[in-house]
């Protein structure tokens, strides 16, 4: 099993959809059993692959969620229809992933990860990693995707992965953050002695290939000795439904356009090779 976190400290580069639709062509494409793991308060992945009322049942019936992960006692949980009910937590190999297609299973986010109480140095930022510790033999890939804050969300993600990869977009506002997030990762990497986390590289997303931001970005990348080896050869092109597809739990390789489709591919196909799975089609 390896995991990879798909980072970056801005919001809106493309995190979320690259997690999802990374983790649905490495299902459906290359047949790996995977997991993803939404550990952004924001939840944005799990409404690309739940349905509003399936994730509103899927809660009232107290079904694990990321909180699970985190909330190691007792808490209040609070429900629309009940009121305040009292939730004991399963324990940790108890946890059960919601099942989004045959190899492909989730753990949700919630917007309840705001309510918990997590400093670093609590021991809770080990959660994701105590619980991949648990299914080890039942995935081959595990796909992580946090929120743009330095938090210890963030940390948690990082601490549980073996690889992150950086999603971002070709201004260059977006590229100044990179730079940013290295350096926090390189502190984090000294603190926990995460001598084994790696990028596995830089791909740029919502990506207008023709315009003067894209190649510039590309250049400034190539130009820079830190990030020249990481800039992937392809970029997943920008398609204006993007959104409206993600609201119909819609995946990029369902999308009709091949354009994006073949980029999707590419991508997963060099991230595979950069994390040493050269896989045959
Ligand atoms: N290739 C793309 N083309 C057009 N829109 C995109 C593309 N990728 C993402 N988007 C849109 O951009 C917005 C931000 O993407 P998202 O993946 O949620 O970023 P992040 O997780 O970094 O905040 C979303 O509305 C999404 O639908
Ligand atoms: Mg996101």
């Amino acid at each position: 099993m390896k995991a990879i976190s798909l980072i970056n400290m801005k919001g809106g580069v493309g995190k979320t959809t690259m997690a999802v639709n990374i983790a649905d062509c490495l299902s459906r494409r290359y047949g790996k059993r995977v997991l993803l793991v939404d550990v952004d308060p924001q939840y944005n992945a799990t409404q690309c692959l739940m349905k509003a009322e399936d994730y509103y049942e899927y809660k009232i019936s107290n079904k694990d969620t990321i909180i699970e992960i985190f909330e190691r006692e007792s808490h209040l949980e609070v429900s629309v229809v009940e009121g305040n009910i009292d939730k004991e937590p399963n324990a940790i190999d108890e946890i059960v992933p919601f099942s989004v297609s045959e190899k492909f299973d989730l753990i949700p986010g919630a917007l309840d990860l705001y309510k918990i109480e997590m400093s670093a140095g609590e021991g809770k930022e080990f959660g994701i990693k105590q619980y991949l510790a648990t299914v080890e033999e039942k995935y081959d890939y595990v796909i992580i995707d946090t929120p743009p804050t330095p938090s210890v969300w963030m940390t948690s993600a990082l601490l549980a992965s073996d690889f992150y990869l950086i999603p971002t977009k070709a201004d260059p506002i977006s590229l100044t953050g990179i730079d940013l997030l290295y350096t926090i990762i390189e502190t984090k990497t000294r603190r926990y002695g995460l001598s084994g986390l790696k990028c596995c590289g830089v791909v740029i997303t919502v990506a207008e290939r023709s315009t003067i931001n894209y190649q510039n970005a590309q250049a400034n990348l190539k130009a820079n000795a830190r990030w020249k080896n990481k800039l992937y050869t392809y970029s997943l092109c920008k398609r204006v439904d993007m959104a409206r597809e993600q609201l119909n739990q819609k995946f990029i390789l369902d999308m009709s356009d091949t354009q994006i489709k073949s980029d999707l591919n590419n991508i997963v196909k060099e991230m595979l090779s950069r994390i040493g799975d050269d896989v045959d089609e």
